[in-house]
């Protein structure tokens, strides 16, 4: 079944934390979004984040925002291990959803939360869309174009990197304390920005199958118990990994919020006629997805590197101009986009995300394992470890998985 297109797409929130913020940066700048109700279970934030937005309508009860009659599409940004359960019951609902990412924290929740997405769809209609902004990069683009075009010969090599020489949300940075909560996070750096640089690979290669990978997990540096104040930072905090994907790929993978190395480059695609480095740029002290590209090869036996001015306007304009669907540089934008008949086709940030998870569950189990895994065995080995009942000031929510 496919829905009409919405002329106003009327959203509710489900988490007002530091993230929703972030949706709110590119929704108030809408004219065909209206944000009509929010929820959570910190009355204070709530009421300060509705205030602050002009929102009027309050919960801290999901279920009972999800009642009203008013709401297309419903965000989801709670911790890691609350985006199953909320996105089913939305889902369930009969509502769109954009969900945070991850996924989720563990693979086997996000194939639960891909497949539910796929039989309600089939009768409902609803959509669903994970937010993975590396996605939407210009950079991210390009690349993809120029390996489909043919310009790279066979692509065999990739280094994906993410590096933070000390960086743990909410413990060396004012985020949330549950970004190092095992219950609500599930996992730390390669479920948090792993999974960025993970999809923008898995992306521009157009979602290979995975062979085999081996991996392992880390938390080393240590933490300031003065600024643990009693809680237990239980995550890694640094994941290596080295898997085969089909058609001779080897993916090499890195991401750390705390490694006492000052520089470890950043990621690169190889192919047997040219390469592609993605180039890092500094924001307040922090390497962010990589913003440029160049171009790496070899013509008549003479070396060549081509910075490619990826984020011109004169390039963007052609690039996004023949093609439609993949023209938005945010999530947000894309998304509207779609729900709004802008765009009939999109692009599946949940099936992306799936494919991140599996490859993110195959280096935690490898890790646990201590040995090499194959594909076939993170099917059979992940487990769920989204919450099943969740202690709040308001009782105890059931989550129906
Ligand atoms: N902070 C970032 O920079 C950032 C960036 C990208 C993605 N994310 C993702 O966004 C998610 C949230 O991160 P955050 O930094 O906004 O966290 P946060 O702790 O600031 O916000 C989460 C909010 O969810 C609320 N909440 C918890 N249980 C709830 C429930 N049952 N019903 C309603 N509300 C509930 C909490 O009270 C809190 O206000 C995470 O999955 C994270 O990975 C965060």
């Amino acid at each position: 079944m496919i829905r009409k297109p919405l002329e106003t797409v009327r959203i509710a929130f489900i988490g007002c934390g530091v993230i929703s913020n972030n949706h709110m940066r590119y929704y108030t700048q809408m004219d065909n979004v209206k944000v009509v109700a929010a929820c959570d279970i910190d009355k204070p934030r709530l009421e300060a984040w509705c205030a602050k937005y002009g929102v009027e309508n309050m919960y801290t009860d999901y279920r009972e925002m999800l009642k009203r009659d008013d709401i297309d599409s419903v965000d989801i940004c709670v911790h890691n291990n609350l985006h199953l359960p909320m996105t089913l019951a939305v889902l369930r609902s009969g509502r769109h959803c954009f969900c945070e990412k991850p996924m989720a924290a563990s693979y086997k929740d996000a194939k639960r939360m891909y497949d539910e997405w796929q039989r309600l769809k089939a009768e409902t209609g609803v959509e669903l869309a994970v937010q993975i902004d590396t996605i939407f990069k210009p950079q991210t683009r390009l690349a993809k174009k120029m390996i489909e075009n043919g310009e790279l010969g066979h692509v065999y090599y990739i280094r994906c990197l993410g590096h933070r020489r000390r960086n743990r949300p909410g413990l060396d940075s004012d985020l949330s304390v549950n970004f190092y909560n095992k219950e609500l996070a599930g996992h730390g750096a390669v479920f948090d920005m792993g999974v960025y640089h993970i999809a923008q690979m898995l992306y521009i290669l157009g979602l290979p199958k995975l062979e085999r990978v081996t991996g392992s997990c880390y938390l080393e540096p240590p933490r300031n118990e003065k600024m643990l104040e009693g809680r237990e930072f239980g995550v890694e905090d640094l994941g290596l990994g080295f898997a085969r994907y089909e058609n001779g790929l080897t993916f090499e993978f890195m991401e750390s919020w705390a490694l006492h190395v000052d520089d470890v480059g950043s990621s690169f695609i190889a192919g047997s006629l040219g390469g592609l480095r993605f180039t890092n740029e500094e924001v307040r002290g922090r390497n962010w997805p990589a913003p440029g590209l160049k171009f790496i090869t070899t013509k008549d036996e003479r070396d060549i590197d081509i910075d490619l001015r990826v984020n011109d306007y004169e390039n963007n304009f052609y690039e996004k101009k023949l093609d439609p669907v993949t023209q938005y540089d945010s999530n947000f934008e894309h998304w509207i986009a779609y729900l709004t008949g802008k765009i009939d086709e999109r692009i599946n940030t949940a099936l992306i995300t799936l494919h991140t998870a599996f490859l993110s569950e195959g280096i935690f189990l490898s890790s646990e394992l201590g040995r090499e895994i194959r594909a076939e065995e993170i099917e059979e080995l992940s487990e769920s470890i989204a919450l099943k009942t969740q202690e709040t000031p308001w009782g105890t929510f059931e989550y129906e998985l």
